[in-house]
């Protein structure tokens, strides 16, 4: 009964370990990051857990007809041993965080790229948002759409959050993006995208009864389908000055 459950343990750690060792292809070097942190945490988790999980095992099958149980004498070594590798196993966490996290596409404010900061070559796209949906404003191109976030791959973005009035968050799962949007308040995530394909940006912040529609596909395309769509959009602009740029209804580029 005990090997059987035993045996069961081992096979769901297998499991996990060819699940989570596998990941896709990563979508933007945000999500790289994050990816390759969770992956290196694995390779410490894995044996560690498979220890444990082994230590417990056998001490339960080698002693559990034990009639005279004695309490463990000191060992000094023993304990400075493990004290030591538990504070090696946390410094090595905590490094390898710091790192993925002081990244300045995961941490832009934190690396100190602002709107008027050092990073003035980002391609910018200003996003505002309302209950419940999403306006984007590409300053570049003069161009401002909804519905659909199009943007190009391969090149340094910033997204300039704005909410019009009450908290959302700006949630794209496959991009490795999650940030907080405050009324009266301005946030920044940026991103460099890998693959083009259609993504879901998502609200993921509890804002009312429409939350659960406040959500938007992200088409990411090839520099030149990019520079097509925009240039085909700002053709329809109606005025120079983007105040009332043409809210596009958007048919697929060409
Ligand atoms: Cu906006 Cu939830």
């Amino acid at each position: 009964m005990r090997l059987t459950r035993a045996l069961s343990w081992l096979c769901v750690l297998a499991l996990g370990a060819v699940v989570f060792s596998t990941p896709a292809a990563a979508q933007s070097v945000n999500r790289a990051a994050i990816d390759e942190l969770n992956e290196q945490l694995l390779y410490v988790a894995l044996p560690l857990t498979l220890f444990v999980e082994l230590m417990l095992v056998y001490a339960i099958y080698r002693f559990h007809n034990n009639d005279d149980p004695r309490p463990t004498i000191d060992d000094p070594a023993l304990e400075v041993t493990w004290t030591a590798a538990t504070g090696a196993i946390l410094v090595f966490v905590g490094v390898s965080g710091f790192f993925v996290l002081a990244n300045p596409y995961i941490s832009p404010a934190a690396a100190g790229v602002t709107e008027d900061g050092g990073m003035s070559d980002d391609m910018e796209v200003e996003v505002l948002t309302y209950q419940w949906g999403y306006e984007f404003s590409y300053p570049d191109s003069n161009v401002t759409t909804s519905e659909t976030l199009y943007l190009p791959n391969n090149t340094d973005i910033r997204f300039t959050l704005r909410s019009s009035d009450v908290i959302h968050s700006f949630y794209i799962p496959d991009f490795g993006i999650k940030q907080d949007i405050f009324p009266g308040q301005e946030t920044t995530a940026r991103t460099q995208l890998t693959e083009t394909g259609t993504y879901r940006l998502y609200c993921a912040e509890l804002c009312g009864s429409g939350h659960a529609r406040m959500q938007a596909d992200v088409v990411v395309l090839n520099q030149s389908e990019y520079d097509a769509w925009a240039d085909g959009l700002s053709r329809n602009t109606t005025t120079p000055d983007g105040a009332n740029a043409t809210r596009a209804s958007l048919a697929q580029p060409a």
